[in-house]
């Protein structure tokens, strides 16, 4: 009888040991957190699909910011939901709208914590797309939008975002976005880049929480298909080309090949966006007592991190850092 020289059992027998040899570590500071700004005083509106996340006057916003960053959080990524909107997204490029002035907020509060803007329409257009909508076809307009996510990211710099991450999936914009950015002098303005964005289903309860589902039609004549990797690639190579400084896949986990693909091309810094639905889906499990919750999202965030993504965007990043700090 032959026993197995190698043994991998060794090395897993006690806590320190695997510690020793364990090759990814989460901690809070891989994360970023997204908050939904809202109009309004006081306003704390809870989202139902979303336990635990709530649509956020700019009081309760700052107050939610300020406890990212004592859990050692680096950033918060910025959404608004503004009380109007219309078929040019004024609302976006106000430099008295919602994100505009919760940037503001943040920074006035916690000067040290990254304000990351979301940059794209769809909060502020009547008919939920993430670009201008010709009326009468109802195409999504790629070379006029690109003006107006330019001048967005241009007002989100001016009152004090420190990156401005595009999500509406134009061609083009991040090179519309960079050049505006530096026309305006925020030429040290990053641009995180949603470059690998796919038409997801995952989206659902984050279109509750923003008010920004499409009125008719979908997404698919721009944001990619979940069917395809190669084209991630290609996405990528473009923003990187046009200018991006940090490059994302999204949604996060039934996207992990392509985290990976997306890592092994690039160097530049690479974000994962694990979105509502995700956050969701644990959620609603754990709410019934079938998954121990803490267990799940610390399992997930690391094969997240472990597939490649250095910058974390979660829903659950306050509760994961609290864990990690246990
Ligand atoms: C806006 C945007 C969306 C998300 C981030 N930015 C929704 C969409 O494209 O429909 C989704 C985030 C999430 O689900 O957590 N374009």
């Amino acid at each position: 009888m032959s026993f197995p020289l190698q043994r991998l059992r060794r090395t897993r027998r006690t806590a320190a040991l695997r510690g020793l040899v364990r090759e990814t570590w989460l901690s809070p500071q891989d994360f970023i957190y997204p908050i939904f700004v809202t109009v309004g005083e006081d306003v704390k509106k809870p989202i139902a699909s979303m336990p635990g996340i709530s649509q956020l006057s700019i009081n309760h916003a700052v107050a939610e910011a300020r406890r990212a960053h004592g859990l050692g959080i680096p950033g918060v990524l910025l959404f608004g939901v503004p009380d109007e909107k219309d078929e040019a997204a004024s609302g976006a490029y106000d430099p008295e709208g919602i994100v505009q002035l919760a940037t503001r907020a943040i920074k006035e509060a916690a000067p040290e914590l990254l304000v990351i803007t979301d940059v794209c329409l769809c909060e502020y257009m009547s008919h939920g797309h993430c670009g201008v909508v010709q009326r009468d076809s109802g195409e999504v307009l790629n070379d006029v939008s690109l003006e107006l996510l330019a001048r967005t990211a241009a007002s989100q710099a001016e009152a004090g975002a420190d990156i401005v991450a595009p999500s509406d999936m134009m061609d083009g914009r991040v090179a519309a976005i960079r050049s505006e950015l530096d026309r305006e002098g925020f030429e040290n303005t990053p641009i995180m880049a949603y470059a690998a964005k796919y038409a997801s289903a995952f989206y659902g309860p984050f279109r509750e929480a923003a008010e920004s589902a499409p009125q008719f039609g979908d997404r698919r004549s721009y944001q990619m298909d979940p069917a395809n990797a190669r084209e991630a690639l290609l996405e990528v190579g473009l923003d990187i080309e046009e200018g991006a400084d940090v490059v994302m896949v999204k949604p996060a986990l039934p996207y992990l090949d392509v985290i990976r693909r997306v890592r092994e091309t690039t160097d530049l810094p690479l974000a994962a966006y694990n979105v509502s639905g995700e956050y969701a889906m644990v959620k609603a499990a754990a709410g019934s007592g079938w998954l121990d919750e803490k267990a799940v999202v610390l399992e997930a965030l690391t094969g997240i991190k472990r597939a490649g993504a250095e910058i974390i965007i979660t829903y659950h990043a306050p509760d994961a850092a609290r864990w990690l700090a246990e």
